[in-house]
């Protein structure tokens, strides 16, 4: 029924086109620069190399010559895509197959460049260089952030039988942030606000929550935006595999994991980040993706009042439960009521909106019964409207921040409406970057 071959192709306009005798000429010096670089195991070709062919054939379009300088120098023919702001995803499956992206708002497309075993391996290389990695039949995969501070994912054969691949996730250059979460409906502003004083916490009792969902859901920006709620006067550690959360506070500091070294020893994992992490006095700890044993850890200091936020790779609010009590993260079920908020976040292919990320729930850990965890769902996700619903009747976490403040439920759920309209309208300005919505937040405080 659905053929593949249908994958609309993207054209960037990044691209420079050449003309058909250009395209030829360029075609033909970039053999002989290939044929020069067969044997040479680093296959990296320098400027006076170009400059030298250049002259010998007497080239002086400067299209040619842009395009041949990239090609050997940048990150070659994918120089344009990295460039592309349009861009999510930038992926490369193997010799001689079209380059597929992501697009930010019409989804998976192909393009019509097709690259040769050297050119991957020399887009490779250039990476692992950078990041002082080795990439071989050893280590045959390579985590690594560009400059730009885009992701990249590397592997060479064996472990890819079809010859290299690269994925690379695009570093947005301009972050989002809650104002342009609320404004593109992927949260509501009642939920933004919502999160925002159950964040605080009121300065008595803060949430820990769980951001769940799928691949490319968009938990990491997620994650991000809602660290703006996270009081200024608290101390911040951050804890990731590769550094991507963008956390405008000052008093912040941020630990990265590091992979083994050539002879396998040297290895950081997120684990013992961690646990050094509970040394450093944090208020807060932020775990890009729990994925493993750190997860103990880190329920092991929910549990004795750190607070904390972080992001899990779960297809439901139920599985994020079940991942998390079973191998390899195997929290005891009892620890599960340190979490309040499980946030559910789905990209959705919409008829006529195209690829769109919502928060489609929020359950709240209310406690146990039978050995089991209990939900309360909060927010509902209603596909018909493309509204975020509040379906709470009530809230523990709520109710514990007014009993704790000595206030009535009713001053902390207007204390929410106010947020809200306040959120409300400040996306209603032009676009702001993270530090003037976290000043656009603290501003709040200081006139309320
Ligand atoms: N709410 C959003 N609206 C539009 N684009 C978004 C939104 N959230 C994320 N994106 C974009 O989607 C891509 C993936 O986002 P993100 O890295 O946050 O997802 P993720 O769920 O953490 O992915 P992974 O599973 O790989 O960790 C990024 O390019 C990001 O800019
Ligand atoms: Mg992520």
């Amino acid at each position: 029924m659905y053929d593949k071959n249908d994958l609309p192709l993207y054209k960037s306009k990044n691209e420079e086109k050449l003309s058909e005798n250009e395209e030829k000429k360029y075609k033909e010096i970039k053999e002989q620069l290939i044929r020069k670089k067969v044997n040479d195991t680093n296959i990296t070709v320098n400027n006076n190399e170009i400059n030298e062919i250049l002259i010998k054939e007497s080239i002086k379009s400067e299209k040619i010559i842009n395009k041949l300088k990239k090609d050997l120098e940048g990150y070659g023919k994918i120089d344009f895509l990295l460039k592309d702001d349009e861009l999510e995803e930038i992926m490369i499956i193997g010799e001689n197959k079209p380059v597929f992206i992501y697009h930010r708002t019409k989804g998976m497309m192909k393009t019509e460049i097709k690259l040769t075993e050297i050119e991957i391996k020399q887009i490779i290389n250039k990476i692992a260089n950078f990041v002082q990695r080795k990439i071989d039949k050893e280590t045959p995969i390579l985590d690594a952030r560009l400059p730009n501070g885009s992701r990249v994912n590397a592997t060479i054969p064996p472990i890819t039988a079809d010859g290299s691949t690269i994925t690379i996730r695009k570093f947005k250059k301009d972050q989002l942030n809650i104002l342009d979460l609320i404004k593109s409906n992927t949260i509501s502003a009642h939920l933004a606000a919502f999160l925002w004083i159950t964040i605080d916490g009121l300065n008595v009792r803060p949430s820990n929550i769980i951001i769940s969902g799928g691949t490319g859901s968009g938990k990491t920006t997620t994650l991000n935006t809602l660290s703006s709620f996270i009081p200024t006067n608290e101390r911040i550690i951050t804890i990731e595999d590769t550094l991507e959360l963008q956390i405008p506070q000052e008093h912040i500091i941020r630990t990265e994991t590091r992979p083994p070294n050539i002879e396998g020893k040297g290895e950081i994992d997120m684990d013992t980040l961690l646990k050094n992490s509970l040394r450093q006095r944090p208020d807060r700890i932020i775990i890009g993706e729990v994925r493993s044993k750190e997860a103990i850890t880190l329920f092991g200091a929910l549990n004795t009042g750190h607070s904390g936020m972080g992001t899990l790779h779960a297809n439901s609010t139920q599985d994020t439960i079940t991942r998390l009590i079973n191998p390899p993260m195997n929290v005891p079920s009892v620890m599960i009521n340190s979490i309040d908020f499980i946030i559910m976040q789905n990209r959705i292919h919409h008829p006529e909106k195209g690829i769109i990320r919502r928060i489609t729930e929020v359950a709240e850990v209310v406690g146990m019964e039978m050995n089991k965890v209990q939900l309360n769902k909060i927010y509902q996700y209603n596909y018909s409207t493309d509204q975020l619903e509040y379906t709470a009747i009530s809230s523990k976490a709520l109710n514990e921040i007014s009993s704790m403040k000595g206030v009535p439920i009713q001053d902390i759920k207007n204390e929410i409406k106010k947020r809200e309209k306040y959120l409300i309208e400040n996306s209603k300005k032009e676009h702001h970057n993270t530090l003037e919505t976290k000043t656009i937040i603290n501003n709040y405080y200081h006139n309320n």
